[in-house]
């Protein structure tokens, strides 16, 4: 039988999550999403509606089937996790079992296991506040949805991911290069997540035989880098000064995580691959 993903962090057509979602399904991967609670309602009747059918279309004219979108909030483990506000908020009141324990179980009641796990998600409330002015909760917060997020979630899914399987996590340059704009601790937040790659790698590779990647992606124009507010500048200066001088495409990325997640790279685990028209390996702009 082909594998079986689960893609964490679609919630429109336009992120690196669905153009994961698309490179998987054209190798021959049953997809299943988890939507963040707030967007879910707006992704599925968008869904329904056709308005992403465009972007469903995989190389060979077919449509991309998305076998089930499941609400998650991974920021709460488990429900007892869940404040009142929370629980009571309404566009939380519509939909259940979003901790990522219960969403775990889940899947596992629906299809048994799984073979490819992608984390796609990050969120940072004060993203925009230089680091010598983010608060102690923002900060926090930028790790808790960036970085133990994705600990959080493969301690749940590893569970149930077969042997050789892989997981795959989005990175960003600024956890190791200064990238002013960049703030609230998110770019800790992507340090954090690098390192544990390596770790993970380690404890997942020994006891599931499961393999831990991250890729450092270059700029795109999605929904979560608009609201950082600086992408259309980082995206020009990329063109400037990567030694390939062209936009990023999200089919790029997706195409390297369909690469990793294949046995074509049954031996690389623990790394940090860069998709980014080389713009790491600059010194100066030139
Ligand atoms: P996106 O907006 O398509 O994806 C972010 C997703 O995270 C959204 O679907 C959002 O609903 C979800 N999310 C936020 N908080 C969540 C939570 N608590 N629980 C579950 N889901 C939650 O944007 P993008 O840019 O494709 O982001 C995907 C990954 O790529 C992120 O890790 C981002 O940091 C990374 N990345 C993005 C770059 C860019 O220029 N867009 C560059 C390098 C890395």
């Amino acid at each position: 039988r082909g594998k079986r993903a689960f893609i964490a962090g679609v919630a429109d057509d336009n992120g690196y999550g669905w153009a994961i979602a698309k490179s998987l399904a054209a190798a021959g991967a049953e997809i299943l999403l988890g939507t963040w609670v707030p967007a879910l309602n707006i992704f599925e009747s968008s869904l329904r509606r056709g308005k992403f059918d465009e972007s469903r279309v995989l190389p060979d004219g077919s449509l991309m089937e998305i076998t089930k979108v499941y609400p998650l909030d991974a920021v709460f483990d488990c429900p007892e996790d869940v404040p009142e506000d929370i629980r009571t908020n309404k566009r939380y009141a519509g939909s259940a079992k979003w901790t990522v324990q219960e969403v775990a179980e889940s899947v596992k009641q629906d299809f048994g296991s799984i073979d490819i796990f992608v984390h796609s998600l990050a969120n940072g409330p004060e993203v925009s506040k230089p680091l010598l002015q983010t608060s102690r909760y923002g900060y926090l917060q930028a790790i808790s949805a960036s970085s133990y997020s994705f600990i959080s979630l493969l301690q749940h899914f590893v569970p149930i991911m077969n042997p050789g399987g892989c997981s795959i996590s989005l990175t960003y340059i600024a956890s190791e290069r200064i990238i002013p704009g960049y703030g609230g601790g998110m770019s800790s937040a992507k340090a954090a997540l690098e390192s544990d790659t390596r770790v993970l790698a380690f404890e997942a590779g020994r006891k599931h035989k499961v393999r831990v990647n991250t890729i450092s992606a270059g700029p795109l124009r999605s929904r979560a880098a608009k609201a950082i507010g600086f992408i259309d500048m980082m995206i020009n200066y990329s063109i400037e000064n990567a030694p390939l001088q062209k936009e990023l495409s999200a089919e790029e990325v997706g195409n390297a995580a369909a690469f990793l997640a294949s046995p074509l790279a049954s031996a690389i685990t623990g790394t940090v691959l860069y998709v980014d028209n080389g713009l790491q390996a600059m010194g100066v702009g030139v």
